[in-house]
């Protein structure tokens, strides 16, 4: 086997590798031509990659215009998610593992769940949730640790219609209450508790925090997992094992539109609370198994492993929905990389014999850190293919994970997208295009990018660019709106740049036409392949009784990529003291979850605003990178000696 081979920066599959996989060089690039010149041809020939039971006439019907701004595909279709993800591989896969659990605990056994088993459980899951009253287009709240019940759920939801939103098991009984509110969910199915690198989190007593701020109505479906002793509350708690056991192993799948809503994910944006991005279930399911299928080259027999929590998009298109549907062996993981000890992911690459690794670039550092003998420990021949998502890899650690995970010899798929977009947007595909350390590369089909210049929001015509990334045209995974609010949608994603989708990102395009994302260019930063709206952890901030004021920006941080950091204005006669500064932390981490704890907090007696009283962030976000030379403008601050104090004051001089 001949190793992937790099000239000045570019590397590219091996003949052997090239020789196996679904696409070469010449293939992309005549199926892109393809999607992006006839979409509805190329959709609809695509779309065959499901079985519909009412087969749809139109392909695309979509319009970017703000003010106007409605994405259909496949609308006059219909289809059960869960029946494509399940019931059509019973012929052939029946006895196939679909699901591999990973426990927390490796002294724990791994449960290989098969297709048949998959359909009887998510069955049974169904009648439980038919049992509660729910049914076609009702929401469905899942906050629970990574075990089979949460696919088990998804599926479910998918088969009787329902909506689900999976809460990541991090967030506060807070987040959980608002997003149980925003979407009026029937049910919220929760866990005893969730085990975690060997801790555990008492999910179940978060869900009857959240749930004294919401409906009395709000039926809790309680999965026994650990066993531990919780409260109970007879009338609203249900036992789900419990009930799965008593119910039939069978439930017919209901017909659903196309455009019928799958999910709804919350996810921060730059303003207010966070948004429910709401995606549908032709178009998303389509996107997910196609972009499954060709960007880690997925053949019959592989064994695919994301490591993403399913709380995150990332867990339902390359967990859930894109592997199943493509009738694969996919991976769940309950721990975390450095439990037991740093070598756990590369054990369970070794002990399932593991095809596609795919990991966020935070989780690739962190590791780098620990030395290579957790790698070399462990016999890696299985892995064909490598990928990273959440946030732009340095080349550092793309080398490391090339050289001492891959072998050398595993193309890496650095895949740029969004909560929102469904699926990849840009991303090298194996065999087909070149990889440069740091590159998402090219898009993947039907995505038409656009780099403008955030000036004048001009188009940028020569191959060479920089500026922000826009989408120009429609594809059938992406989100139709934000629940309960489409205003809010055009607002957010189509205002700023008429005619395009806007993603937020910054980009370069170099001269062979290669995307390279620069990472966030509004108030979102990305802690950890998280996604943190500024906005809302200021808020958090200002509900303590001694903060004033609160302005949050990111920062450079070795290992989570972007860290948080938070100036603070006390209420006057507060002490600024290292024990406030403490108690901050931990207010934050009540208010939202762990993620979003402050890595940095500075006292500041003022912050720096324009004299209409706007806080200038560009100010702040280069005291906290430690790069103040050049502040830029500061003509319009109402005092420029607070500048100073902040500069004198800062907290990261690394
Ligand atoms: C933001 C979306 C959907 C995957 C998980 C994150 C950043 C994502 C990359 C990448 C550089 C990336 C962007 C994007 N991002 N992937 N390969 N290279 N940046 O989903 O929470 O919706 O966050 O993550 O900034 O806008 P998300």
């Amino acid at each position: 086997m001949t190793d992937q081979g790099s000239a000045s920066g570019v590397y590219t599959a091996s003949a052997d590798f090239i020789a196996n996989a679904h696409l070469d060089a010449e293939g992309y690039a005549r199926m892109y031509e393809a999607s992006v010149t006839d979409p509805d041809a190329f959709w609809a020939d695509q779309a065959q990659r499901l079985d519909w039971i009412k087969p749809f006439t139109k392909v695309k019907n979509t319009s970017f215009d703000y003010g106007n701004v409605s994405i259909k595909w496949f609308e006059d279709g219909t289809l059960n998610v869960s029946a494509n993800c399940i019931d059509r591989h019973m012929l052939t896969r029946a006895n196939q593992t679909a699901i591999i659990w990973e426990p927390d605990n490796p002294a724990t056994p791994s449960l290989h769940i098969t297709y048949a088993q998959l359909l009887e459980n998510t069955s049974r899951m169904a009648n439980v949730l038919k049992a509660q009253g729910v049914g076609k287009g009702d929401r469905v709240v899942l906050y629970l640790p990574m075990i089979p019940e949460a696919a088990y759920a998804m599926l479910a939801c998918a088969r009787i219609g329902a909506i689900h939103s999976v809460v990541f098991a991090g967030f506060s009984p807070d987040a959980l209450a608002n997003r149980i509110n925003d979407s009026e969910a029937k049910v919220v199915i929760t866990a005893d508790f969730a085990p975690r690198g060997g801790k555990k989190t008492a999910l179940k007593s978060n869900t009857d925090k959240a749930l004294f701020d919401c409906s009395d109505k709000v039926k809790c479906l309680v999965v026994k997992h650990t066993g531990d002793q919780t409260t109970w509350i007879d009338g609203r708690d249900i036992d789900v094992k419990a009930e799965m056991a008593a119910a039939k192993p069978y439930c017919a799948y209901v017909e659903v539109g196309a455009e019928d809503p799958l999910f709804i994910l919350y996810t921060s944006g730059s303003t207010g609370r966070p948004k429910g991005v709401v995606h549908t279930s032709g178009g998303y399911l389509a996107y997910a198994a196609m972009t499954h299928q060709y960007t880690f080259d997925y053949h019959d027999g592989d064994v695919f492993w994301c490591t993403a929590d399913v709380g995150w998009v990332t867990g339902h298109s390359y967990i859930i929905y894109g592997p199943l549907a493509n009738g694969a062996t996919t991976i769940m993981f309950e721990g975390v990389p450095t439990f037991p000890d740093a070598g756990r992911f590369w054990e369970v690459c070794a002990k399932h014999k593991v095809s596609q690794f795919y990991t966020a670039p935070t989780a690739i550092r962190s590791l780098m850190g620990m030395g290579t003998e957790w790698v070399e420990k462990h016999d890696l021949s299985s892995l064909k293919l490598l990928g990273t998502v959440g946030e732009p890899i340095n080349p550092e650690a793309w080398n490391w994970y090339n050289t001492h995970v891959g072998k050398g010899k595993c193309p890496i798929v650095d895949t740029f997208w969004q909560t929102e977009t469904g699926g990849h947007l840009i991303t090298p595909l194996p065999g087909a295009i070149p990889q440069k350390p740091g590159a998402a590369t090219k898009p993947f089909f039907g995505i038409k990018p656009v780099v403008l210049d955030p000036a004048n929001a001009e188009v940028q015509t020569e191959t060479a660019a920089v500026g922000v990334l826009c989408i120009a045209d429609s594809w059938p995974g992406m989100m139709r709106t934000l629940w309960g609010d489409h205003e809010r949608f055009e607002e957010a994603y189509f205002a700023q740049y008429r005619g395009y989708y806007f993603t937020g990102d910054g980009c370069r395009r170099d001269e062979d036409g290669d995307y390279w994302i620069t990472g966030r260019v509004d108030d979102v930063i990305n802690v950890s392949g998280h996604r943190m709206g500024t906005a809302e952890v200021e808020s958090a901030l200002v509900a303590h009784e001694a903060v004033a004021e609160a302005a949050v920006v990111g920062y450079p941080h070795d290992i989570k990529g972007q860290g948080i950091y938070a100036y603070v204005t006390l209420m006057n006669g507060i002490d600024p003291t290292d024990a406030l500064r403490k108690e901050l932390e931990g207010w934050v981490r009540t208010e939202i979850g762990p993620i979003a704890k402050p890595d940095l907090i500075q006292w500041a007696p003022g912050l720096p605003k324009t004299r209409s009283g706007k806080i200038m962030r560009r100010i702040l976000r280069k005291i906290a990178e430690n790069d103040f030379a050049v502040l830029g403008d500061t003509s319009t601050l109402a005092d420029p000696s607070v500048v100073d104090d902040l500069i004198e004051n800062r907290m990261n001089r690394g």
